[in-house]
């Protein structure tokens, strides 16, 4: 069963779609306009929104631009029902980053096919719910910001609402790559004392492409009691699908925090012998915190065009394969300097085709 918004101007339709909808065993939230399906939408998380093309005042496209936009109903399914089924219909319908379209009128099967369709490929496509990654290296330089920035962008492309945390103590780096003022901090979140998941909403640096961050302060400072770094990620998980850590580069209570809370662990290795030496440390010190392996994805990152290690030696000492292997990519430290991550400038790049592929 789903929850399902249905947006259109025409009561009997909507009453049609409600008893359609009710019957295939879904909940269903009526609204005759734009505006209040957007707050309805944000307030009641809906699984999916079925909104009518043509309303007055705020049209069907502009509704589900909005959704998209917003990062509490950026990864809603969404069905658009328009008037006449031209090509030209499909295309606004898709360029607005609905799901799909259906014309109008509609015959019951059909709608409710197409529904549970769309709900049964938006579960398999996007995977689970909500998941917290935590992307890990003790050895530094090794690609990580670089990596959980990428990361969390391919998410939040694909419509799962998402968060970029900078669990550094300072200085962190994040938001220079993705060209934010660090104004606000995740340690500013942590001396305000609150616990509410609305009061995070102002320490949220909110970026161009729909991501939201949670910034280390430029100036190392004082870390807070681990026990509000567990809060922290709790909060975050409640109100977004994907939250990416990137994580402290030092085996602290933050580090252990934030590992604990991950539902995967991203371990960055570079194909040389010191991060080769820090991965065994760290998978050690996983252990210890009885961390199961299926957590655990170790992920290859060719930081420069020469590797010292081949991957399979690399495999062999740790016992354990990679899930992923990320290419050099000369264009990277170009895009740090510029503020524009490559899954923005290059979304074809192999870097990041293959966090794309990682995510798929
Ligand atoms: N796949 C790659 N190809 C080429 N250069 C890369 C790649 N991944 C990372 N780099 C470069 O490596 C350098 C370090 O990257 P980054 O700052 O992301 O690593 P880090 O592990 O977060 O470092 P720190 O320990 O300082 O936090 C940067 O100059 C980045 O451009
Ligand atoms: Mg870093």
């Amino acid at each position: 069963m789903a929850t399902i918004l249905v947006i259109d101007d025409d009561l009997d339709f909507q009453q049609m779609l409600r008893l359609m909808l009710q019957r295939g065993g879904h909940k269903v939230i009526t609204t005759g306009d734009g505006p209040d399906g957007l707050t309805k939408a944000k307030q009641l998380k809906p699984d999916m929104a079925i909104v009518d093309v043509m309303m007055p005042g705020m049209n069907g496209y502009q509704v589900v631009r909005k959704m998209r936009e917003d990062p509490d109903t950026a990864g809603m399914s969404i069905l658009v029902l328009t008037a006449r089924a031209q090509p030209v219909d499909r295309e606004a319908a898709l360029a607005a980053r609905a799901d799909d379209y259906i014309p109008k009128p509609v015959a019951p099967n059909e709608l409710l096919a197409k529904v549970n369709e769309l709900l049964a490929h938006h579960q398999s496509a996007q995977g689970p719910a909500k998941q917290t990654t935590s992307v890990l290296s003790l050895r530094g330089g090794v690609g990580v910001t670089s990596i959980a920035v990428n990361l969390a962008l391919g998410w939040q492309a694909r419509g799962r609402s998402t968060c970029l945390v900078d669990l550094q103590a300072g200085p962190g780096q994040a938001a220079l790559h993705l060209r934010l003022n660090a104004r606000t901090t995740w340690i500013d979140w942590a001396i305000s004392g609150d616990t509410s998941t609305n009061g995070l909403s102002k320490f949220l640096l909110p970026h161009t492409s729909g991501l939201s961050v949670l910034a280390a302060p430029i100036v190392p400072m004082n870390l807070p009691a681990p026990n509000r770094v567990t809060t922290l990620l709790e909060l975050l998980r409640e109100r977004f699908e994907r939250v990416i850590v990137d994580a402290p580069r030092i085996w602290d209570a933050t580090c252990a925090a934030a590992v604990l809370a991950a539902d995967n662990i991203w371990l960055i290795i570079a194909p040389e012998v010191g991060s080769l030496q820090s991965a065994v440390g760290v998978l050690r010190a996983l252990k210890a915190a009885r961390i199961s392996d299926e957590r655990i994805n170790l992920i290859a990152n060719q930081i420069m065009p020469n590797p010292g290690l081949v991957l399979p030696a690399i495999e062999k000492a740790l016992g354990q394969g990679f899930k992923g292997s990320l290419p050099y990519d000369e264009a990277q430290s170009g895009a740090i300097g510029q503020g524009v991550p490559l899954m923005i400038s290059q979304p074809d790049s192999l870097f990041a085709a293959a966090i794309k592929q990682l995510i798929s």
